[in-house]
């Protein structure tokens, strides 16, 4: 029987991210506090659920390119790290804790804070310019830094989910995939562009459903769930009225929601040994305790 893929995956995860962090923070011209600030952004970490996705997927698509597949899966998740910075700044959620311990503004100050998700953002479209080794690890680096920005940006990225907070009315749907989905999509479809498999539509599909259920579960952690647990203040949906799945379908509806996304996301695997090795590791990764909270 193969190992599974989080055992073997967190550990390159790990070292990669070092890797990829180092390259802003051990120069003397890195100024101390931002470097400081940026370690503690990422390190140590929470679930890496959306590196370890890609990772998942590149090697059941064969990991051909494993530099260019940890690059990816660090590419994101540095762009997740800076969407957490931003997201608990006083302008948006205004979160003192994440993870366990003080948000990043909490422990560094607001100006520190921003620059460190700035920071974050492009070191993570460096780490992909970095792993683009060789002409073909270049046109997939290339077509993974279209992948990134497609899920980072204004039009349906991270930047784009924060701004819907901003307007009068938006669509959950629309709101969800923009905030979370679009990461999720970017991890799957990076996964097999890195390992030489192309962009493929089913492992978009798979991806979005699996981040669009992530997020209902997360609304749904909001509003039952304790800091404690958690490791970062929750009731914050309802406190600053922003749209959530317990709001708009109630907590039976929203249960039901992420089992349907969730389900949703399991038939787009194929039936095949790769496809039951990535359903297992869903069941695996996302947390037991999450997965409960949607129980029937
Ligand atoms: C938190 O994501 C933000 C959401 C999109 C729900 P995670 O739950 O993956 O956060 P960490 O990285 O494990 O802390
Ligand atoms: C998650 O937004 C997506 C981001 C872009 C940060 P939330 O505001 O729901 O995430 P948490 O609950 O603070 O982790
Ligand atoms: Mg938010
Ligand atoms: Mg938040």
């Amino acid at each position: 029987m193969q190992e599974p893929f989080s055992e073997r995956h967190g550990a390159r995860i790990h070292a990669a991210l070092h890797a990829a962090v180092a390259v802003a923070t051990s120069s003397a011209r890195c100024p101390p506090r931002l470097a400081r600030a940026l370690q503690y952004a990422v390190f140590p970490g929470g679930g890496r659920l959306r590196p370890q996705l890609c990772l998942a997927v590149a090697d059941v698509c064969g990991d051909s390119d494993p530099v260019l597949a940890d690059a990816m899966g660090v590419a994101i998740e540095l762009v997740h790290c800076a969407s957490l910075v931003h997201d608990d700044m006083p302008c948006f959620d205004d979160a003192a804790t994440r993870r366990g311990r003080p948000s990043v503004h909490r422990a560094f100050g607001e100006p520190t804070a921003l620059l460190v998700g700035d920071a974050l953002i492009v070191l993570a479209f460096e780490t992909l310019a970095r792993a683009a080794d060789g002409e073909s690890s270049a046109m997939r680096a290339l077509r993974l830094t279209r992948v990134l920005a497609a899920a980072t940006g204004a039009e349906r990225g991270i930047v784009a989910g924060q701004a819907w907070e901003l307007e009068p009315k938006a669509s959950l749907a629309v709101y969800h995939q923009a905030k979370t989905a679009s990461l999720f999509e970017a991890a799957t479809r990076g996964g097999a562009i890195a390992a030489g498999a192309g962009d493929d539509a089913a492992w978009a599909s798979f991806g979005h459903a699996l981040g669009a259920a992530y997020q209902v579960i997360d609304d749904i952690v909001d509003a039952t769930g304790d800091e404690g647990a958690a490791g970062k203040p929750v009731g914050r949906d309802a406190a600053l009225d922003r749209p959530s799945a317990v709001r708009e379908l109630g907590l039976d509806g929203a249960r039901l929601r992420a089992r349907e996304q969730l389900e949703q996301a399991m038939e787009c695997l194929p039936a095949t040994a790769s496809g039951d090795r990535v359903r297992a590791w869903v069941r695996g990764a996302v947390d037991p305790s999450l997965l409960r909270s949607v129980a029937a």
